[in-house]
């Protein structure tokens, strides 16, 4: 605080309280009544008298802003700028028992700001990783993580999976209502021609597939979403009504998995084949990778999978989408950088390399020491354990449903496998109530229908854009930037620059 403080009594002239603050070059007088601060007068008053034309002001009492808000000496600085911000005040006099002592004013706290940071306000310790951190409101799906339990919208997710298609799903998503059957018709209709990879990236394809000796599992995907959002000229979310930009998002949704699939076959030498105008979602997703109709046990167990990973709440990839529409940016640039979350193994890169685990541990025999072996070298399990759920994810129970359905080797082994992981890690990890993922038996199912390991990531992409496209349609209908802080924890500032 600054001391001592310029004074006057409430009863002087207010051309000589002006005189006195002109005098001193400061913004502010505090008004006193036997010491204690009964008043106080700033430039802002001033201003109003000097708005009535007249020279002689009368008293000070008469102009003052009387019963000033005030803080106590021993408050911390914090508190005091908080007040500043929060009332608008530029000026609050400091008192210790009733007797003042000091002022706060704007400048003490620029001066003090360069020695020692202040908390903005609303500034608040969050976890590591946001864990738990509600940061938005969201009426397009959530997961109870203790339940074992998530939904789309009022339905619970894994009961869409076994009784309805995707492309139900996908409008339910994007409408808010499963469709009736006129309005099914109508959005198959719509999304059909739009499944087809405008001709300005076509020639682009080829490149892509081959680019790089090892490739991520989304690499040639978000170059390839990059390129569709540009020929197709998408404008900035913040310049489109809801309407275009769901003509965006349905754009983009048709036409990630036949770029999926496209971009694979030509990186085997093979040509792509277009999307197959009877097909529904799945089953064409299966076709355009051979060329021949899928079995349709293989296309709905697909299904089922495709559905399951559409929405996960704020899962590390919607949340990026999320930001960047809240920047205003076009739904391509969001689905783009929503790709480059996903890739991480972290989130979805992970399929194939529970698969491999699989292969790595080779027989039954083998499992229980290898997986004591690689959690005591400090090695994450891929396909177990996540976020949110602290008990089955109800992805993984519902998936482990559609392998054995399917049957196989590989269904028994896992679950042979699964049942020991989950010993291992209650033993060696407890309290942290490691499951089966997601990821762990929808390798196994892939795996079944035919579609190989490079492909275990672009398929869970391939659904998952409809869930990052619902929630930038619904970030975009109430905006606004999202920008959070963070803690400086680098050298004290200002340090003197070297010359
Ligand atoms: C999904 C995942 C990233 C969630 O991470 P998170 O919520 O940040 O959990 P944490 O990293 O804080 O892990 C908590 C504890 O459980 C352990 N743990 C979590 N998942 C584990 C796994 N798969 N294998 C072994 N230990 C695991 C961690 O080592 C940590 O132990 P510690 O307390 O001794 O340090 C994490 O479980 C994981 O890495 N799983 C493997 C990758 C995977 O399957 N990804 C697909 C997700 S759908």
């Amino acid at each position: 605080m600054s001391r001592p403080v310029l004074t006057v009594g409430p009863d002087e002239p207010l051309a000589g309280a002006a005189a006195k603050m002109v005098d001193r070059k400061v913004g502010s007088v505090v008004v006193v009544d036997q010491g204690a601060p009964v008043g106080i007068l700033t430039e802002r008053d001033l201003l109003r008298w000097a708005a009535t034309g007249t020279t002689d002001g009368g008293l000070v009492t008469d102009w003052m802003t009387a019963d000033p808000h005030t803080v106590g000496s021993h408050v911390e600085v914090v508190e005091a700028w908080r007040t500043l911000s929060e009332k608008g005040y530029r000026h609050i006099p400091v008192v210790d028992g009733g007797e003042l002592v000091g002022i706060v004013t704007m400048r003490d706290l620029v001066r003090i700001a360069q020695i020692q940071s202040m908390a903005h306000p609303s500034q608040v310790e969050v976890p590591k990783g946001l864990d738990g951190v509600v940061v938005a409101e969201t009426a397009v799906g959530h997961v109870r993580g203790l339940e074992g339990f998530y939904h789309y919208r009022q339905y619970n997710a894994i009961e869409l999976c076994e009784k309805r298609t995707l492309e139900d799903v996908w409008h339910l998503l994007f409408e808010g209502e499963l469709p009736t059957p006129e309005q099914r018709r109508a959005f198959v209709d719509e999304l059909l021609p739009l499944r087809a990879i405008p001709d300005d990236v076509r020639p682009l394809l080829p490149d892509l597939a081959r680019a790089g000796a090892h490739p991520g599992p989304l690499d040639g995907l978000r170059s390839a979403t990059s390129a569709v959002a540009q020929a197709l000229d998408l404008r900035p979310s913040m310049d489109l009504d809801r309407t275009l930009l769901r003509a965006d998002a349905m754009r983009i949704c048709a036409v990630v998995p036949t770029l999926i699939m496209a971009l694979h076959r030509l990186r085997q030498g093979q040509q792509p084949v277009e999307p197959h105008p009877e097909l529904g979602y799945s089953a064409n997703y299966l076709y355009m990778r051979t060329g021949e109709v899928p079995d349709p046990s293989h296309a709905r167990a697909i299904e089922k999978y495709q559905i399951s990973t559409i929405d996960h709440g704020f899962n590390a990839s919607t949340f990026t989408a999320r930001v960047v529409t809240s920047t205003g940016a076009d739904l391509g640039s969001a689905v783009v950088a929503a790709i480059g979350a996903l890739s991480g193994p972290l989130h979805g890169g992970a399929p194939s390399r529970a698969l491999d685990m699989l292969d790595a541990i080779g027989t039954p025999d083998r499992t229980e020491a290898w997986v004591r072996q690689a959690v005591a070298s400090g090695a994450r399990i891929m396909g177990f354990g996540h976020r949110v759920y602290k008990t089955d994810d109800p992805r993984s129970v519902m998936l482990r449903g559609v392998a054995e359905e399917l049957g196989g080797d590989k269904y028994a082994f896992a679950r042979q496998v699964e049942a020991t992981v989950v010993d291992v890690l209650a033993e060696l990890k407890p309290g942290r109530n490691l499951y089966a993922n997601v990821e762990f038996y929808a390798g196994v199912v892939m795996d079944r229908c035919g579609l190989p390991g490079t492909l275990f990531t672009p398929t869970f992409a391939s659904s998952r854009v409809i869930g990052w496209c619902a929630n930038a349609l619904e970030q975009a209908a109430d905006n606004r930037i999202i920008r959070p802080s963070a803690r400086y924890v680098g050298p004290p500032p200002p340090q003197p620059v070297p010359v």
